[in-house]
């Protein structure tokens, strides 16, 4: 199969923490792939290792065995490939989106978008044109100069998923994005990734234990004790 086809590649990963009596598997030889332009569901129960899944994909986590490739670059194979610049891995190809926004609190909604940019070697003229006209996309025009303690959840999650946009990364990574917002506003944020999966040609794969949200995404894997069942 053409290696290039998926922008995200997991082969029979594993994730143990900790060492002996102690030990716990957290995901147990999981194996999916996500394609650019698709919405990708993993849903399953609180403790079931959704987010241990997540972050051994995002370059957080060292996986204990199994394979991961990004975007056609192997990262992992029985842990962390040597030579991997992955922080650089991580600012250039992945965006995140956590449960709780994460913005940088003496930022303005505007300065938490453009920092992204900014360390991705924009200029400062273009990061502010680019995150302006990102938020404002998102239905934010008018809170661009409000810092996160002013904003809504929905609309401070929204400006953490512009910023996860902002370098059009081709994998994002979302842990339970709709779980602090009311039905409206997870609906919306939905949409969104849906809208920016297929414009950006992303692959977007979505934690979530939140069965109103379920519509709209290409596939669901369901995760059952560290196992994918279906
Ligand atoms: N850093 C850690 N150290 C030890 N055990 C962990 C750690 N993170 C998660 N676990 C355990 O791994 C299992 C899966 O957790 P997690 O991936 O957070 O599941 P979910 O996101 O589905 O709620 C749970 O039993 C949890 O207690
Ligand atoms: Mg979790």
């Amino acid at each position: 199969m053409d290696k290039t086809m998926y922008a995200i590649e997991v082969e029979k990963l594993t994730k143990i923490y900790g060492k002996g009596e102690t030990a716990v598997t957290a995901i147990a030889d999981a194996t999916l792939q996500v394609k650019p332009g698709e919405l990708v569901a993993l849903l399953g129960p609180s403790g079931s290792g959704k987010t241990t899944l997540l972050t051994s994909i995002g370059l957080i986590n060292e996986p204990t065995h199994g394979k991961v490739v990004i975007d056609g670059t192997m990262v992992a194979d029985e842990g962390w490939l040597g030579g991997l610049d992955l922080k650089r891995l991580r600012r250039e190809k992945l965006g995140f989106i956590f449960q709780h926004h994460n913005l940088i609190p003496f930022l303005s909604a505007l300065e938490n978008v453009m920092v992204a940019l900014e360390i991705n070697h924009l200029s400062r003229p273009e990061a502010k044109k680019r995150a302006t006209d990102l938020l404002e996309s998102l239905n934010l025009g008018h809170r661009i100069e409000s810092y996160p303690k002013a904003l809504s959840g929905g609309e401070a999650q929204r400006v953490a998923i512009a910023r996860a946009l902002a370098n059009k990364p081709r994998v994002i990574l979302a842990d339970e994005p709709t779980a602090a917002l009311d039905t409206e506003n997870g609906k919306n944020v939905m949409t969104l990734l849906k809208t920016l999966a297929v414009e950006n040609q992303s692959a977007v794969l979505v934690v979530t234990h939140d069965h109103r949200m379920v519509e709209g995404f290409d596939r669901i894997f369901q995760v059952r004790d560290g196992r994918i069942v279906s």
